[in-house]
């Protein structure tokens, strides 16, 4: 368990009511910054690697130079886990643009960018990853970069407090003139007379890293994945629909806007991905090489 919260702030490991920013800080004015959420599985980090790559690409694509390599943000991951020691978390990393007088412009001289990490409790949703969950459709009112993973999560907010609103886990967004991209923070597979389907990368998704293991993992039990955009009456008529992520892990969606999705009840291929997936952070998290 993560008991007080330890906040890593540009350098120092602080007490959460210690780690202070100014109110020009420019994650705080305009949502100028990127963000990575990874698993902490029987006291393992699971996949960090690819997180803080995914970290560096959406840095990039916001013209953010991070002021650490890969090995040096591993360390402190690793400091917090070790300082912490819980069993099952999520590692929260921030990096912002740092502090300056507000304006749209870059700052002009080097400012150092903030850096916040710290280890959060993971819920483990055992009756929602065993039984389903429920979700609703939403308009996808997002930006047309959603391939980078921004602190400016606005739509995200939105769509995700109106499912809870409704009393259901997800609300799973549809792009006019697209189709189906994903959940407000999860990716959306669905599956159709045996064959899956779900979004190509884009710039209308975020690469979910859970996205791409079970990507891989359908790979290797033979299962074709098609990625493209379903409609919403494809969606409607799957016989299987899930979610996957990290705090997700992989979902099932039994009701979608009030009616069942198949049976009602997690399907086959679903419960199959769902096992190998969890077969393989289990493996990680006990270092037996993959
Ligand atoms: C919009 C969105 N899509 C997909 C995902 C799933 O990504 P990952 O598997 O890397 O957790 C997330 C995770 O937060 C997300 O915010």
């Amino acid at each position: 368990m993560v008991g007080h919260l330890l906040i890593y702030l540009d350098g120092e490991y602080l007490d959460y009511s210690e780690a202070r920013l100014p109110v020009d800080e420019r994650g705080l004015q305009f949502a100028d910054g990127v963000y990575e959420v990874a698993l902490i599985w029987d006291g393992q980090y699971i996949d960090l690697d690819r997180h803080l790559q995914r970290l560096e690409r959406s840095a990039a694509a916001v013209e953010l130079t991070l002021p650490f390599t890969r090995s040096e943000i591993r360390a402190v991951a690793e400091e917090l886990l070790r300082r912490e020691g819980p069993r099952q978390a999520n590692l929260y990393l921030q990096v912002t643009r740092g502090v300056a007088p507000r304006d749209h412009r870059f700052p002009p001289n080097v400012v150092p960018p903030t850096v916040i990490a710290y280890l959060k409790d993971a819920h483990f949703d055992h009756d929602g990853v065993q039984n389903g969950v429920a979700a609703i459709t939403e308009p996808d009112l997002r930006w047309l970069r959603c391939d980078i993973k921004s602190v400016a999560l606005l739509p995200n907010v939105l769509a995700r407090q109106h499912a809870a609103a409704r009393g259901v886990r997800e609300a799973i967004l549809v792009r006019a003139g697209v189709g189906v991209t994903e959940g407000s923070a999860t990716n959306l597979w669905l599956v159709r007379h045996g064959s899956i389907v779900t979004a190509p990368e884009s710039n209308w998704i975020l690469s979910g890293i859970v996205r791409g293991v079970v990507m891989e993992l359908a790979r290797s039990e033979m299962l074709p994945v098609a990625e493209r955009f379903a409609t919403q009456e494809e969606l409607m008529q799957a016989d299987e629909v899930f979610l996957t992520g990290t705090t997700t892990f992989v979902t099932p969606i039994v009701e979608i806007d009030g009616r069942p999705i198949g049976d009602g009840t997690p399907g086959p291929v679903t419960t199959r991905l769902q096992e190998r997936y969890m077969e393989r952070i289990a493996r990680l998290a006990s270092h037996v090489a993959d």
